[in-house]
């Protein structure tokens, strides 16, 4: 039994966002000039891994070949496992109301739960045999998967930790991920989840359709938002080791369990622009006005997953880091709002801008198509009396949206847990009436 490296070896990325990336954990184990020799080196077997259709344009294709000590299909049969908190089908769920809907955050379990154990659905929409929309799932966990890895055949995670690191041991490579940061895990990519801080908490957007990527930049240029070089992949790792292991699989909104007797993390050597990379949201480039007003919230976007609808997404991951307001004789906070588009949102870390209490780090909102929201009274009547001649910061915040073309399904656990605020909508009956024919 022999790890590549010992687990103090130092973090190891490659920068760039799908790029052709090439790595290897022994020098010369990745073949050279063509993908699938007669014989790989050092006795390993070439796999590719499919993340878009062989068929896409170049520029969307994504696969990547891995060169491993076994082949993924070296495991004993699936069999299926209670579902535990997870819901992929959304037309199951209760009638969902157009009501204003928050949540305090999840408690922290009080048995051992791992981090796979630990999700619970939220909200979501579409399902994966549509191959659109997404899950959202929060995550609370206190306890490794030790001997349990892990794919998600359904869709990519996109996962959001909200509190306590997670060290991500994935087929490609080691990921470790702080809060404020996020970490995106593809389709079908094995891992295993340990909490470097004993307990983990933070958000899922589990995406069924087309893979998130970069929003291109229009007028804005070449630089700006989210930059592509500040994704980090992991290089090439790898764990020689034998035992008694589970390999748990989400396919078909169910799990699935399946004993295998060595780690899947096995992979030597990868080639390819379809991995796992993380990204610090406290590198985002904020753009915003310095005349008037603000623009639309798709200004602070940083990963989209597109549909078949030229210019509109399927999932918008959108994101509301420090930044300086400085729009002069203009309401600074978000405006009051109804949109088509479906808003699910999560707090990582301070205060939201809008919301002068109620919405905690951990917390979630959900405001639905065409549900009117916006700042709670305090928030309005403070902003509407401050000076806009110099900029203001908001400082202290991380604060992130996924939102949607189409409605956001909450579970029934979702309506039905204490965690739920049956008191949100009060945050906007105290908003008063100003309004004078007479006083301009
Ligand atoms: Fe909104």
């Amino acid at each position: 039994m022999t790890d590549a490296r010992p687990a103090s070896f130092p973090e190891s990325y490659m920068s760039g966002f799908a790029n052709e990336f090439a790595t290897e954990a022994l020098a010369g184990a990745l073949p050279v000039g063509q993908n699938s020799p007669q014989r790989a080196p050092y006795g390993l077997y070439a796999e590719q891994i499919s993340g878009t259709a062989f068929t896409a344009p170049r520029s969307h294709n994504r696969r990547s070949w891995l060169y491993r000590i076994r082949p993924a299909a070296v495991h004993k049969p699936f069999k299926q496992l209670p579902s535990q908190g997870l819901v992929s089908d959304f037309s199951s769920v209760p009638p969902t109301p157009p009501n204003q809907l928050r949540w305090d955050p999840l408690p922290m379990p009080d048995a051992a739960t791992d981090f796979v154990e630990g999700w619970v659905t939220m909200a979501g929409n579409g399902a994966p045999d549509a191959g659109t929309g997404c899950a959202i799932h929060l995550y609370a966990a206190n306890r490794d998967m030790d001997g349990r890895y892990f794919y998600n055949a359904d869709g990519e995670l996109l996962i959001v930790p909200q509190q306590g690191r997670l060290s991500l041991a994935t087929e490609m490579g080691r990921i470790d991920v702080e809060p404020q940061e996020i970490v995106v895990i593809p389709r079908g990519v094995r891992f295993q989840a340990s909490l470097p801080d004993g307990q983990a908490r933070g958000y899922i957007c589990e995406n069924f359709g087309a893979l998130f990527r970069l929003p291109d930049l229009g007028v804005i240029g070449s630089n700006g938002l989210a930059n592509p070089r500040d994704f980090l992949t992991p290089s090439a790792w790898y764990e020689d080791k034998e035992g008694d292991f589970e390999l748990l699989a989400k396919f078909g909104g169910r799990l699935w369990s399946a004993p295998i007797g060595h780690s899947p993390l096995d992979v030597v050597a990868w080639h390819g622009n379809f991995a796992p990379y993380k990204y610090d949201l406290r590198r985002f480039n904020t753009i915003g006005s310095i005349s008037y007003d603000h623009p639309d919230p798709s200004i602070f976007l940083v990963l989209q997953s597109p549909s078949a609808v030229p210019g509109v997404d399927s999932i918008d991951f959108v994101i509301f880091p420090p930044r300086w307001l400085a729009a002069e004789n203009t309401f600074r906070p978000p405006w009051f709002h109804r949109n088509v588009a479906s808003e699910f949102m999560g707090l990582i870390h301070g205060e939201y801008d809008a919301k002068a209490e109620g919405f905690v780090p951990g917390g979630a909102s959900l405001h639905n198509c065409m549900t009117g929201h916006g700042p709670d009274a305090g928030t309005f009547e403070k902003a509407s009396r401050s000076d806009t001649s110099t900029p203001g910061k908001v400082g202290d915040t991380m604060a992130f949206m996924f939102e949607t073309p189409v409605a956001i399904k909450p579970t029934q656990f979702a309506l039905e847990t204490s965690q739920l605020q049956s008191e949100y909508f009060q945050c906007w009956q105290n908003l008063k009436k100003h309004f004078s024919p007479t006083t301009k």
